[in-house]
């Protein structure tokens, strides 16, 4: 199948009253609010003139989520489900109260091997308000390369990414392999649009927003040093593999937030898949992360000080994709 992109992700999380203020005033989302049928309070977060992005649950479980892909048409949506049920998936139609929380054209949902609820999508709104960010700023890089990136937790790496890519049809971008596996996976230009993590465990390692100018992300970092200095979970830094500068910030809901600007594009015409020393070229310590995993980060970024390893930067990268 043809997925296009990560158009959105849900999230359950409790409170909510925390998630406004950081929305709005750190990440420079444009805020709704909604409630669904059943009076649960929603806040919406959008990135660009789509009704949302990222979608903020009040109760139901805490870090329970679902990630929506996008597909062209009700068409796609149709050779889709045929295409999961071939596969032996146990695949439901969206209720008319899902679709509406959504704001979608049609949905269907199951869960992938590792558990994840993952919602196949076509014909997300624009909202009919224009997008406002919270505080002055220059957007988000969303359009053709979806919302951004989402990282999960596997327990099986290999099970997991033949999923993605032999049922899903994602192309494998990269490996890390130490201190634990992971795998970075693209459906459109941008590096990866998802990436598993193998270890023990079950949610979001984290979600990542990028925005299109250098000078908001360097805000944004003024306000998290600031204003929320314990919820820094990594420093400002800059990936080996997408080329993303960035830092990474505890989110009220208790998974991460990657912030960055100027991610790579990737080419499937001359692109060629390897294992990358470690995951970043310089900065990003992980201070949120255990002793062992921060120590492993560590050590990789040593080696690429010392072998002086650098990469292009993408001026221009808030121009494209959208
Ligand atoms: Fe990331």
């Amino acid at each position: 199948m043809d997925i296009k992109s990560i158009g959105y992700v849900g999230v359950e999380v409790s409170p909510l009253a925390e998630w406004e203020r950081f929305a709005k005033r750190l990440l420079a989302c444009h805020v709704t609010h909604r409630t669904t049928p059943d009076d649960q309070k929603v806040l919406a977060l959008r990135l660009d003139e789509k009704c949302h992005r990222l979608l903020l649950l009040e109760a139901g479980i805490e870090g329970n989520a679902f990630f929506g892909f996008e597909l062209e048409d009700a068409s796609a949506l149709a050779e889709a489900k045929r295409e999961l049920e071939a596969h032996g998936m146990a695949v439901e139609d969206a209720t008319p109260a899902e679709l509406a929380l959504r704001q979608v054209g049609g949905m269907l949902h199951f869960r992938e091997p590792a558990g994840y609820r993952l919602e196949l999508f076509h014909s997300l709104q624009n909202d009919p308000e224009p997008f406002v960010p919270a505080r002055p700023m220059k957007g988000f890089r969303t359009g053709d390369l979806g919302f951004g990136h989402a990282v999960l937790v596997v327990p099986d790496l290999d099970k997991s990414r033949d999923f993605y890519c032999d049922v899903l049809g994602f192309r494998v971008s990269d490996y890390l392999l130490e201190p634990n596996r992971r795998v970075f996976m693209h459906t459109n230009g941008r590096h990866h649009s998802i990436a598993l993590s193998e270890r023990q465990g079950f949610g979001i390692a984290h979600l990542m927003f990028e925005v299109k100018e250098f000078d908001d992300l360097g805000r944004a970092y003024d306000i998290a040093l600031a204003e929320y200095p314990g919820a820094i979970f990594s420093t400002l830094g800059r990936h080996s593999n997408d080329h993303m500068t960035s830092f990474y910030i505890q989110t009220p809901g208790g998974f991460p937030i990657e912030y960055g600007w100027g991610g790579r594009i990737v080419d499937d015409a001359t692109w060629t898949v390897s294992n990358v020393f470690g995951p970043s070229l310089w900065g990003h310590d992980r201070i949120g992360a255990s002793p062992e995993a921060r120590k492993a980060a560590d050590v990789q970024r040593e080696f690429a000080l010392n072998h002086g390893i650098t990469a292009p930067l993408y001026p221009d990268a808030g121009s494209l994709g959208s």
